[in-house]
C-alpha cells in the first residue's frame, strides 16, 4: 500500500510494525490464526490469552510463530483483585451466595440445559498462572505484553531488560496516568463504545484527554474503531495508533483456535451464532452487563441477559460471577442452544456488513485513513 508515511507514528517504531493498527487481545477470540493474519498484514497481532493454561499459552505462541515471522503480542486481564488476598480458586465455590447458586440451577432446569462436568477455567485466573504466562512471554520473545484490566507495572523492569514492550488498557485518564507512572511503553485508551470490558467515558472524549494526561507517552485509541474513518479520527484526536476488537472479530480467522481448548465455551456453533448476531446488530444492538465476569462489559443484546435482568438478582463481583456462570455457558454451547449464546461486541458492530478476512479489514482501514488524511474526501462525502 503506497503512501503509508501519513500513518507512520511512534507506535510503528516501538513495535516494529508497518501500520499503527493492533488487534485487540480478545480472550480466546484472538488466537494464533487471527493474530498471525494481522501481523502478516502489517499490524500487530495480539493473542487474547485470558483463561488459557500456561501449556495452552505456550502452544498458542508456538503456533503463532509457525504462522508469522513478524512481531506479535499477548494480552491477559489482570484485575486488581488479582493479588495474594484474592480467594484461592478452590475456595471460590464456597464464596458463592446460595441464592445465586440456586438461581443458576433453576435456570439450567427451566431452559432444559444439560449439566456439564465442572471446568477448571477459573483456576487459571490466579497470580501463579499469570506469573507463569508472563515468564513464558519473556522466554519466548513475545514483542508486547498487554493487560486488559489492572496494572502491569510489576512486569516492566524485567520486560525492559529483555526487550519486551508493555502496555495496558484504561477507560479513564486517572488510570492512564497510573500506567504511565508504572513505566509502560504506551497506553491503550478504550472508550465506552468498545466491546468487552468497558468504562464510562466515550472514545471521542477519552482519547484527547488521555493524550494530554500522559504526554509525551504515546496513546493508542480503542472503542468503536471499525474502518479508515475510525483510524483517521483516532489519529486526529492525538492517538498514535488503534487497538481494534469488533472489526477483527468479524473475520474468518477469529475464534477458530478456541475450538480445540477443552475449557472454553466458544464452539463452532457459538462462533457461527456470534457472526450472525454481528451481521444483524445495529448501532443500538449492544448492552453493557456484568453477566460474564462481574465487571461491566459490552455484549450484543441477548436472551440470557434479559432473563437475568428480569429476575432482579444482582451480579456477583469478579471473579465470582465468572466462576458462577462459566459452566452455564459451556452447557449452552454443548447443548447447541443458539438462542442462548452470549456474544460480546462494541457499538460499531452496526458497521459489520460481511465476515471478511483480517487482511481485508486491515487493508481497507489503511487505505481509507490514507485517503482521508491526505486530503481526499472520505467515501460517501462530496
Ligand atoms: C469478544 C471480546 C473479547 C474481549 N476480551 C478482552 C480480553 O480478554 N482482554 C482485553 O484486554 N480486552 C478484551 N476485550 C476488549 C478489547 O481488547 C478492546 O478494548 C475492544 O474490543 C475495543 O473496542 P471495539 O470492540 O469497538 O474495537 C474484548 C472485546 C471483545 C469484543
Amino acid at each position: 500500500m503506497a503512501g503509508n508515511k501519513v500513518l507512520r507514528t511512534r507506535l510503528c517504531d516501538i513495535l516494529g510494525i508497518e501500520y499503527p493498527i493492533m488487534l485487540a487481545g480478545m480472550g480466546t477470540c484472538s488466537g494464533p490464526t487471527l493474530a498471525a493474519a494481522v501481523s502478516n498484514a502489517g499490524g500487530l497481532g495480539v493473542l487474547g490469552a485470558s483463561g488459557l493454561s500456561p501449556e495452552e499459552v505456550r502452544g498458542w505462541i508456538e503456533k503463532t510463530k509457525r504462522l508469522t515471522d513478524k512481531p506479535f503480542g499477548l494480552d491477559l486481564i489482570l484485575p486488581h483483585e488479582l493479588s495474594d488476598s484474592m480467594p484461592l480458586p478452590e475456595n471460590l465455590k464456597s464464596l458463592l451466595p446460595a441464592e445465586h447458586v440456586a438461581f443458576v440451577e433453576r435456570l439450567m432446569g427451566e431452559l432444559e440445559l444439560e449439566p456439564v462436568e465442572p471446568t477448571d477455567f477459573w483456576s487459571r485466573i490466579s497470580m501463579d498462572v499469570v506469573q507463569e504466562v508472563v515468564r513464558t512471554c519473556l522466554d519466548e520473545g513475545v514483542a508486547l505484553f498487554a493487560s486488559g484490566l489492572g496494572n502491569p507495572g510489576w512486569i516492566v523492569p524485567e520486560a525492559r531488560r529483555r526487550g519486551m514492550r508493555v502496555t495496558g488498557c484504561v477507560g479513564n485518564t486517572k488510570n492512564a496516568v497510573r500506567l504511565k507512572e508504572a513505566g509502560v511503553d504506551f497506553v491503550v485508551a478504550q472508550g465506552y463504545d468498545g466491546g468487552g470490558h468497558t468504562g464510562r467515558v466515550g472514545t471521542m472524549s477519552l482519547i484527547p484527554q488521555a493524550v494530554d494526561a500522559v504526554a509525551p507517552l504515546p496513546v493508542v485509541g480503542a472503542g468503536g474503531i471499525m474502518d479508515g474513518r475510525g483510524l483517521a479520527a483516532a489519529l486526529a484526536l492525538g492517538a498514535e495508533g488503534v487497538w481494534v476488537g469488533t472489526a477483527f472479530l468479524a473475520t474468518r480467522e477469529a475464534n477458530v483456535d478456541a475450538f480445540d481448548l477443552g475449557s472454553m465455551f466458544v464452539s463452532p456453533l457459538w462462533a457461527e451464532v456470534w457472526n450472525r448476531r454481528m451481521l444483524e446488530a445495529d448501532d443500538e444492538g449492544t448492552v453493557v452487563s456484568k453477566i460474564s465476569t462481574g465487571k461491566t462489559a459490552r455484549h450484543i443484546k441477548n436472551r440470557l441477559i434479559d432473563i437475568w435482568d428480569r429476575s432482579g438478582l444482582g451480579y456477583l463481583p469478579m471473579p465470582l460471577q465468572g466462576f458462577l456462570i462459566w459452566d452455564l455457558y459451556v452447557s449452552i454451547s454443548k447443548s447447541g442452544r443458539s438462542d442462548l449464546v452470549v456474544p460480546m461486541a462494541g457499538q460499531g458492530v452496526g458497521l459489520v456488513k460481511e465476515i471478511r478476512s483480517a487482511a481485508d479489514v486491515l487493508r481497507d482501514m489503511v487505505e481509507g485513513a490514507i485517503e482521508i488524511l491526505s486530503g481526499k474526501s472520505p467515501a460517501g462525502i462530496v
